[in-house]
């Protein structure tokens, strides 16, 4: 039996306590945090991500307005607001929700960002920043993997950690921030050849793929953790479900996280640390 790892509770943990933060630089500053959130067309997923993000404003006592774009918008009206919201010394925070329509190139949108505001440390410099050991925004995913890692003590130093995926949002940063506490790191992804024998050697298992119950009892190493980020659909019951098969693996892991209510929590978490980490630098310049 493992023991689940609640990034939900460390989130509620996290959550009060920016709050009260919030409350205490909002007095000082004579200025609460804001937060600029675009979303583009309405993908449903999109939709839900975004309100989870005005959700998690409201209840810490960021500002948060949400910019909603028809699917038709261009490219270079999407460049223009980022453009405004650059120069608005009453922003603190621009996310762009991904994925955009085809017409519009991620790169440029995200290029556009001002470092100092990209609260999803997407922007090269950020990510630069981050394998340069340099100070930085990390992304929110990878962020929230790790916290929720300590938050249940577990040991990361020496450990052999394999991470299956090699996004540029989860995978990669999250191997970087893993090596950067001293594990011994393998990224796997579609090619990987013998992956099960790979995974069977890792202490940590992170599950960043974006396949549902990909991963099986049979890849596990007996005490193994498993900390899922998938955030997929089961294509049988239609319910939210990450890329561990949780009910295969569990009995075999020693620790971990659940869909939902594991890391999830945590990367909207990590995101409303971001946007008070840029609202502090902000002020600080003043
Ligand atoms: N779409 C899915 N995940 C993310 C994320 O972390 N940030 C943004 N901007 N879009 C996403």
């Amino acid at each position: 039996m493992a023991t689940v790892i609640s990034g939900k509770e460390l989130a509620t943990i996290r959550r009060n306590s920016m709050k009260e933060e919030v409350i205490e630089f909002g007095k000082k500053y004579n200025r609460l945090p804001h937060l600029v959130v675009i979303l583009v067309g309405d993908n449903p997923a999109s939709v839900s991500y975004v309100t989870g993000k005005g959700k998690a404003c409201e209840e810490i006592g960021i500002k948060n307005t949400t910019i909603k774009k028809p699917e038709t918008i261009s490219e270079k009206e999407l460049l223009d607001i980022i453009d405004e919201l650059n120069n608005d010394s009453t922003v603190d925070g621009i996310l762009v929700q991904l994925p955009l329509p085809k017409h519009i190139n991620p790169d440029l949108v995200i290029n556009a960002i001002t470092p100092s505001k990209d609260v999803d440390g997407f922007h090269p410099i950020n990510v630069a920043s981050l394998y340069l050991k340099q100070p930085g925004i990390v992304s929110c995913t990878p962020k929230g993997i790790i916290e929720v890692l300590d938050f249940a003590n577990i040991q990361i130093e020496g450990k052999h950690a394999v991470v299956i995926g090699r996004s540029n949002i989860v995978g990669m940063p999250v191997s970087k921030l893993l090596l950067d506490r001293n594990a011994t790191v393998t990224i796997c992804h579609s090619r990987t050849k013998n992956l099960a024998e790979i995974t069977n050697t890792a202490d940590i298992i992170i599950a960043a793929v974006g396949k549902a119950k990909f991963v099986k009892a049979e890849m596990v190493r007996e005490g193994a953790v498993v900390i899922d980020v998938g955030v997929n659909r089961d294509e049988v019951t239609g319910k939210l479900c990450g890329d561990v098969d949780f009910k295969d693996v569990e009995p075999k892991a020693s620790y971990i996280t659940k869909v939902p209510g594991g890391i999830g929590p945590m990367t909207i978490t990590c995101l409303m640390e971001n946007t008070l980490e840029c609202y502090l630098k902000h002020m600080e310049e003043k």
